[in-house]
């Protein structure tokens, strides 16, 4: 990054290259940071976010499973938020926020201190490759998913990434893009960063909530292809629904929907109809030109 973006840091503002933190803190040495992301996005009167809610929301509950408490509420957050997207002038791009403990921790396993809260805005660029759809080829990873009695899967935390790590690695060491896992009891989970959603005889279908992240794409989609009576079925899905399928797409924050062309040995349609119909329906939420949704955006400040 050229101009790099300013950093809100425990309501400081700072240079980005002064965000930093101890490498014997907690958040990092013991992994237990925790984060979210949420897109930004040029509205007809200025800037707003995507879903802001919901993340902060995710947030919470992030924190919350984990017996952790933010060393700022919610409300402070979204000021802060808005704050830093004035300073940044952030149009398309993603905010990320972290909270961590920052205190050297070096015996002490549980720490009682509240959070510190870093926000960061990161513009669009060729390597974010926000909004550049392009098929991906993807198979089902040698690595299962967490099991939610070892840790919580709905938590946004940083060390869930090192499964997300392992899936996407393998599958890039066997020349796949991307990598799906399955939960240790065989049904279908995500992949490392992305929800999974299958098209069968026209119904999307992708797997139910408890043993994935509660991803905000997937529950837009969700909501929106109802309204515009796709079938949806949140069901458990197998490896044989995935060879099985008629299209096969991923979403997450900075790509809604991406196709997969390949899955393991099987060539799809990519994107297919449904999936075409599902990325035009986010892409006209996203871009404003669909006012039944104009509550997911949040303003961050006006022209
Ligand atoms: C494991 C996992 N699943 C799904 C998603 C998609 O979630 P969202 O739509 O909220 O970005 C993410 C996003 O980072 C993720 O890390």
């Amino acid at each position: 990054m050229t101009d790099k973006p300013k950093v809100w840091l425990n309501n400081k503002i700072i240079p980005w290259d002064d965000a930093q933190v101890p490498i014997l803190s907690h958040g990092f040495a013991r992994g237990s940071a925790v984060f979210e992301v949420f897109g930004t996005h040029a509205v007809p009167d200025g800037i707003a976010a995507f879903r802001m809610d919901a993340h902060l929301k995710r947030l919470e509950q992030t924190v919350s499973l984990l017996g952790m408490e933010l060393g700022f509420s919610i409300q402070e957050i979204v000021k802060a938020v808005s704050k830093l997207a004035v300073i940044n002038l952030s149009e398309r791009g993603l905010v990320k926020i972290v909270a961590y403990w920052g205190e050297e921790a070096i015996i002490n396993l549980v720490l009682k201190s509240k959070l510190d809260v870093a926000i960061f805005t990161i513009p669009t660029s060729e390597e974010l490759g926000l909004d550049k759809v392009k098929p991906l080829s993807a198979c089902i990873s040698k690595w299962k998913k967490l099991h939610p009695e070892t840790i919580p899967v709905q938590a946004k935390a940083c060390a869930n990434y090192l499964n997300g790590y392992l899936v996407r690695k393998d599958a890039n060491d066997r020349g796949f893009d991307l990598g799906l896992n399955l939960g240790t009891d065989g049904f279908l989970a995500e992949g490392s960063i992305e929800s999974v959603f299958i098209v069968k005889d026209g119904i999307l279908k992708t797997p139910p909530l408890g043993r994935i992240l509660a991803s905000v794409t997937r529950d837009s989609i969700i909501n929106a292809a109802k309204h515009d009576d796709i079938e949806v079925c949140e069901t458990a899905l197998v490896k044989e629904d995935l060879y099985t399928a008629d299209e096969i797409f991923t979403c997450h924050t900075g790509i809604k929907v991406t196709p997969i062309f390949r899955f393991e040995e099987l060539e799809l349609k990519a994107p297919g109809p449904v999936t075409t119909q599902v990325s035009e329906m986010m892409n006209n939420i996203i871009n404003s030109r669909d006012s039944r949704f104009k509550e997911w955006f949040q303003m961050l400040y006006r022209h």
